[in-house]
């Protein structure tokens, strides 16, 4: 081997290393590296990215320079770069796919426990504390998607800081047709905020059942989410099309159900359970949440009352397995400024009383194994 076939190979490894910021895999995995070139110490090197225009492409073009002038022995570096052809593309999102046939990866024997997080009332807490369930999982280490269903009234964009001062929304990246989805507080993100037109954003999905069913079908099909340790689904309030449509997509999930101590809001909290259960998905346990709040002075402010959380984990339990209540949220002013400016109070306040239940809660899920729901657990395994 001559000492430029040398270089030119040291070259390569090197620059396959990079990672993509987008697909979060080293560029040799992804097949990106085209030709590298030694001649004495000038070096090329030939990058095809996914798509014309990737928007990750000043930071791979630099990340690729920097790592190519790593190798001893470089000194003029000129990288080059082109757009993969239908055939290579196709062979990538296939390989993405993990040569699974298309469809919703999400099926019995995945590996991804999928989690939907619902409730009776609207306005109790859904998205903020998945938002937060989603991020606290993530710091202790799991591989997370979240997928926010709730299509008419989306919020987790905002929750997580995927929408600008302008009001507009991070937009996944398309190969073909996956879908890459956006990536926060180390939370992989797909919500209908995100495929809107430009100053659609505000406006109102006005679909009926067989649209939102495509759509959340979309979302679960399209999105490459790789490999994921938990999958949450943050639904929509209440019983309606969507939560039928989860429930007959993902009938393996378990659900969270959601409530506020209110023990007039527990009735309709179960029947959110109640429906969950008739599409054969496993009511897991409840969170109650808005609970008293201990001031300073050592009053409590006690907006919602008390036992609400009980009451439908009693109810729940009533119908057959154990449903336990899992955690008690307090109310908060940092888990609502934090949703509001789009960093989870689990990241930004971490002492805050809210803060610790959530991440309290997302222990105890790591932790559950067999016993919470009554069979092997694939989270914690890896
Ligand atoms: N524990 C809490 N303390 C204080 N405010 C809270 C608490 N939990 C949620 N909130 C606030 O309550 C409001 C409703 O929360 P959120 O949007 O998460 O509810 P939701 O159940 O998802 O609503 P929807 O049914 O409309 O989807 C938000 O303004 C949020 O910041
Ligand atoms: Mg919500």
């Amino acid at each position: 081997m001559s000492a430029d076939e040398r270089l030119a190979g040291l070259v390569r490894e090197a620059v396959g290393a990079v990672v993509d910021p987008e697909l979060r895999r080293p560029l040799a995995d992804l097949d990106m590296v085209r030709t590298v070139t030694a001649d004495g110490g000038d070096v090329r090197v030939e990058i095809s990215l996914t798509i014309v225009g990737c928007p990750a492409s000043d930071r791979i073009q630099r990340e690729v320079r920097a790592a190519a002038h790593g190798v001893s022995g470089t000194d003029r570096v000129e990288v080059e770069l082109g757009v993969m052809t239908p055939e290579q593309r196709a062979a990538l999102t296939e390989r993405l796919r993990g040569g699974r046939a298309r469809g919703i990866p999400f099926t019995a024997d995945s590996l991804t426990r999928v989690i939907a997080v619902t409730s009776g009332k609207g306005g109790v807490g859904k998205s903020t504390l998945t938002a937060n369930l989603a991020v606290a999982l993530a710091r202790r280490g799991r591989t997370v998607g979240l997928v926010d269903a709730d299509v008419h009234g989306f919020s987790i964009p905002g929750l997580l800081g995927l929408v600008d001062a302008q009001g507009r929304t991070t937009k996944p990246t398309r190969i073909d047709d996956l879908i890459v989805p956006p990536v926060a507080h180390g939370v992989k993100i797909v919500s209908i905020g995100m495929f809107l037109r430009e100053g659609d954003e505000g406006r109102a999905v006005a679909w009926r059942g067989p649209m939102l069913h495509r759509t959340v079908q979309q979302f679960l099909t399209d999105v490459w989410f790789g490999d994921l340790d938990v999958l949450l689904i943050d639904m929509p309030p209440g019983t309606g099309d969507v939560a039928i449509s989860i429930g007959q997509l993902l009938p393996h999930a378990d659900v969270l159900v959601v409530t506020t101590p209110q023990h007039a809001a527990a009735d309709v909290a179960v029947r959110s359970g109640t429906v969950a259960r008739q599409t054969g998905q496993r009511v897991i346990g409840v969170i109650e949440n808005m609970a008293p709040l201990t001031l300073p002075d050592g009053t409590v402010l006690d907006l919602f009352g008390a036992g609400g959380g009980e009451d439908v984990a009693r109810a729940l339990s009533a119908d057959g397995d154990t449903v336990p209540l899992l955690a008690t949220v307090p109310l908060s002013a940092a888990l609502r400024t934090g949703g509001d400016a789009g960093l989870p109070v689990v990241l930004g306040t971490p002492d805050d009383p809210a803060a610790r239940a959530i991440d309290a809660l997302a222990a105890t899920l790591t932790a559950s194994g067999p016993s919470l729901a009554g069979r092997a657990l694939p989270l914690g395994v890896r």
